[in-house]
Order: structure tokens, then sequence, then C-alpha cells
């Protein structure tokens, strides 16, 4: 085709595009006309983007912390775009499921290699002095982090271990939500009452989190892994990438974290609490929480040894990954 043309039949295409919209194309060209070209900068907002890191105290580690988080939110975000079109695809092809999972595990592994940038990044006394400024929040209140499991599993699969047991909890989907893993973590064992951490985060997240968990009722990844025609419940190369998504999620993520937990807070003579004020040594372990996403993708020894090695080695003081983050 001539440039003549193919201009022609351009202009023939924007004008069947914007015949309905109540303005004639001539105003949209002159539009285009006028238009400011596309920068950079202003595509990516990234003006607005490097304005957010704002600390509260003058130690410099803490830009380190808050860069970190914001980071680790952002791919938080890719891995629930990516679940989001999983969960909403009504086409059932196999290559769509495995491609979309193949990225959230590329995101889990990049976090999962770069959480030395917590881990030995900041000083531990600054550290212990900006976190102070924080309290009461902590990572906890990620609710992203959340989502990234509403989206995953049922919530029958995130209830607090000791209720995993196959048995019905009575009452419908806020009776199971309140029986959430994380909730328990925040609550006063004895006195039953609930973190300030706790209180302010499902104050500010419940609506959203009961939302989600009704529109994904049945939906969820897991369930359209069990709902595949069986021949590709069996297909070797999806059972796989679940597998990772699992380990990348609710292993490796967690004991990366977990290391930082370690570095900062664990000494030998005396107990540091926590910002979000959890028994954290009992709350962070992947193998006490037990939290699974794909749960029939595993034997039972499997499920029982559940993040349980590494664990080991870290809680063993004389293990090297022990001696790294100390
Ligand atoms: C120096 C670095 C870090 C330390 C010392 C740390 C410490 C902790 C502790 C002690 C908890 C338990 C809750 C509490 O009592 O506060 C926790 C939970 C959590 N933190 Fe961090 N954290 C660090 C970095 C991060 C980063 C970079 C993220 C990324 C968003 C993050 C996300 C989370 C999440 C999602 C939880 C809840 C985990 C769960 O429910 O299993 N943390 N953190």
């Amino acid at each position: 085709m001539k440039k003549a043309e193919r201009i022609r039949s351009q202009i023939d295409r924007l004008e069947e595009k914007y015949k309905d919209s109540g303005q004639d194309l001539g105003s949209y060209l002159d539009g285009l006309l006028y238009q400011r070209y596309l920068t950079y900068w202003d595509y990516i907002h990234l003006d607005t983007l490097l304005s957010l890191q704002v600390p509260r105290t003058h130690y410099p580690d803490e830009e380190v912390f808050i860069m970190y988080h914001q980071i680790t939110e952002l791919h938080f975000k890719l891995i629930i775009h990516e679940q989001r079109q999983l969960v909403e695809d009504r086409s059932g092809n196999l290559d769509f499921f495995i491609e979309r999972l193949r990225r959230i595990n590329s995101y889990f592994q990049a976090l999962i290699g770069s959480f030395g940038i917590m881990i030995k990044g900041m000083e531990r006394e600054q550290f212990m002095r900006y976190r102070m400024a924080l309290l009461p929040s902590s990572g906890f209140q990620s609710a992203q982090y959340r989502m990234i499991e509403l989206y995953a599993t049922s919530l029958e699969n995130l209830l607090h271990p000791t209720l995993r047991n196959g048995q019905p909890v009575p009452g419908g989907l806020e009776e199971l939500y309140e029986q959430i893993y994380w909730k328990k973590g925040a609550t006063d064992r004895i006195t039953g009452e609930k973190t300030l951490t706790l209180k302010q985060f499902e104050q500010r997240y419940t609506p959203r989190f009961l939302r989600i968990a009704t529109e994904v009722r049945e939906r969820t990844i897991y369930d359209k892994y069990l709902k595949l025609p069986e021949r590709e419940r069996h297909n070797e190369l999806l059972i796989k990438t679940l597998r990772e998504l699992d380990l990348n999620a609710n292993v490796n993520w967690p004991l990366m974290h977990m290391g930082s937990a370690y570095r900062y807070l664990h000494r030998e003579d005396k107990v540091v609490e926590s910002t979000g004020g959890t028994n954290w040594k009992e709350f962070l372990p992947p193998s006490f929480q037990k939290v699974i996403f794909f749960p029939t993708l595993y034997s039972q020894e499997e499920t029982e040894q559940w993040g349980k090695q590494w664990v080991d080695h870290i809680l063993n003081p004389t293990s090297v990954e022990y001696k790294e983050y100390s």
C-alpha cells in the first residue's frame, strides 16, 4: 500500500472509531496537533515515584528500609496482576496458565534473590533506632501479601494450622476469615487481646479482604487447577510450576524474610520486641505456619517437613546461614 493510501485508510478507520463519540474526527486531530510530546518521566510518573521516600528520622539507612519495602510492594503488585488474569481467565488454556505462573515465580525469585539488601544492607545500630519511630506499623500490615494468599488458594488452606484438619469450620466465609492464621499470630494467647497492629490492619482492610474472598470463592488459582480436566491436572510442567510457586511464596521468601528478622532482632541475652508485637520467633517460621497453597500436590511426608530443614539451619546456632545473619 502506498503512503497516501495508507493514511487515507487510517483516517477512514479513525472516522469509524470516533463517529459515535459526539465529536468529529477533525477535533481529535486538532488535539493531536497541539498535544505535548510524551516524555519518559511523565509516562512513568517518575517525579511522583521518587518523591515517595519520606523517612521519619535522620538515620540514612531508614531510606534503604523504606525503598526496599516499596520495591517489594511493587513486585507484589506484579504478582497480583498475573494472579488476577488467572482468576479471570475463562479460556481454560493450559499454556496461558503455566506462563502466568512462571511469571509469578520469576517475580518471587527476584525478591528472594534481592533480600540481601535487607539482611546485610543496613547498620543494626541505625535500624534499632529508626524503627522506634515506626511503631506500631509492621510489614505484617502488607495488604498485598494477604491478597496474594487470597487469590492463590481457598480460605480453608489459610486457617490457623490447628484448624486445617479437614473438619469444616462452622459458619460462612466471614467465620472462616476470622480464623485465618495471621490473626492468631497477632493475638495474645492468654488474654485473647489483639495487637494494635492487627486491630488497625483489620479496621483498614477487612471489607476489602472479604470482598476479594467472596469474589474468588471457588475461583482461586488452586480451584482453577482442581477444575482442570484430569489429563491437564497431571501435566508435569504445570505441577512443577505450581509447586515452585508454593515453595517461593511459603518457604523461600518467608525464610529470607526471617533471616532479616534474625539479623536485626535476635539476641542471645534478651528478647527484642518486634514493631508489630507478634511473638515473631513462633510466628514467622514457615514450618510452624505451614501455609501451603496447593496441598494435594504433596505427599504426607513433604507436608510434615514443610520448610523444616531450612528452619533447622536458621535456628541452629552452628549453621552457616545463622552465622551469616547474626
Ligand atoms: C529489616 C527488615 C525486616 C525485619 C526486621 C522484619 C521483621 C518482621 C517481623 C518481626 C514480623 C512479624 C510481625 C511483627 O511482629 O512485626 C514481620 C512480618 C512481616 N513482614 Fe517483615 N521485616 C523486615 C522486612 C520486610 C520487608 C522488606 C517486607 C516486604 C514487604 C516485609 C513484609 C512482612 C510481611 C508480609 C509480614 C507478615 C508475614 C506473615 O504473616 O507470615 N518485611 N516482619
